[in-house]
């Protein structure tokens, strides 16, 4: 999945293009103590065919950020748009030619113990070469985790706030551990809520089903873009509800959407196959429009790309 890091890569750390060798934070940091931190995850796509890379819905990720960081009253000066250029510019520096997953993460940068919050903010961008994740042939054998997603009341999972994660990490450990390949998380409502790191969707009877926005879950933007391609490309019913335990197993397709994974089909849940084990011919056709979309081959979704390297000024 992640290339070993060379410590020459160039990443973006107090407002200057540095070393990744130098950027470095203090052992008091706030948010290394209480998970003070929103962070974002974007993909850049390398396309040889177009020598280009492809920045996906760069400007909707910044402005989720900056969203999100005001939630946890963070300030990140640069506007979204300037974030883009920093990004657009950091990738050129590092001359990547292959896919790319851009790391900005905005923290609370004081560096004292005590828990409530200061005013002091710092933010960093990194960009690094990322292959597939949780990709596997056959489709994933998924489990529901025995730890519930966290509550809106308790820290947003819409948030993307660094200290949710642990709660990602622990089903995602567990789900591990016990040979599975992703963790699905029930909300305290006992409703499917998402996996550890991605949106999560279901096929029954020809219609393609996902938890609305206040099921705690992550407003993914890749759960937008496969909902509009579901629509426009593939003329399907997309419906917002809750979803019950029970309905993972007797669905007609299940697959995971994300950033990191794309769109990821699942064939098991709970050692019960979904349908007869086989990845969907929705699923199917989800993924390689998807695919598609974000290497450019598909001029109606090329509104959702920058292009890296022909923006050069
Ligand atoms: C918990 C969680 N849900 C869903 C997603 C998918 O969101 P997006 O499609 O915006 O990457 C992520 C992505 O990081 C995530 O961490």
């Amino acid at each position: 999945m992640q290339a070993e890091l060379d410590p020459k890569m160039i990443v973006y750390f107090g407002g200057q293009y540095v070393p990744i060798a130098e950027a470095k934070v203090g052992i008091l940091t706030h948010a290394l103590h209480y998970g003070s931190d929103v962070f974002e995850g974007i993909r850049a796509h390398w396309e040889e065919a177009q020598q280009e890379m492809f920045a996906m819905r760069l400007l909707e990720h910044y402005e989720r950020w900056k969203q999100n960081c005001g939630i946890m009253r963070i300030v990140v000066p640069p506007s979204s748009e300037e974030l883009c250029e920093i990004t657009l510019e950091l990738i050129r520096r590092n001359n990547f030619r292959t896919n790319v997953y851009v790391r900005p993460i905005a923290y609370k940068c004081a560096e004292r113990v005590g828990i409530s919050f200061d005013d002091q903010d710092a933010f960093a961008l990194i960009a690094l070469p990322f292959g597939d994740y949780l990709a596997k042939e056959g489709g994933l054998h998924a489990c529901v985790s025995s730890w519930r997603r966290v509550d809106d009341n308790a820290i947003p999972a819409r948030g993307k706030i660094g200290g949710a994660y642990v709660n990602s990490a622990l089903a995602s450990d567990e789900a591990h551990r016990c040979g599975f390949d992703e963790a699905i998380f029930l909300n305290e409502a006992g409703h499917v809520a998402e996996g550890s790191s991605c949106n999560i969707f279901m096929v029954r009877k020809g219609k393609l089903i996902t938890p609305s926005v206040t099921e705690n879950v992550l407003e993914g933007i890749t759960r937008d873009s496969i909902m509009e391609l579901a629509r426009r490309e593939l003329g399907i019913e997309v419906i917002e509800r809750p979803i019950d335990r029970s309905e993972l197993y007797i669905c007609d397709e299940l697959f995971f959407s994300g950033t990191a994974v794309g769109l990821a089909p699942v064939t098991q849940v709970n050692h019960r196959t979904v349908k007869d084990g086989k990845i969907g011919t929705i699923a199917r056709g989800l993924q390689q429009l998807y695919f598609d979309a974000t290497r450019g081959h598909l001029p109606a979704y090329s509104k959702w790309l920058t292009p890296v390297y022909k923006t050069r000024k």
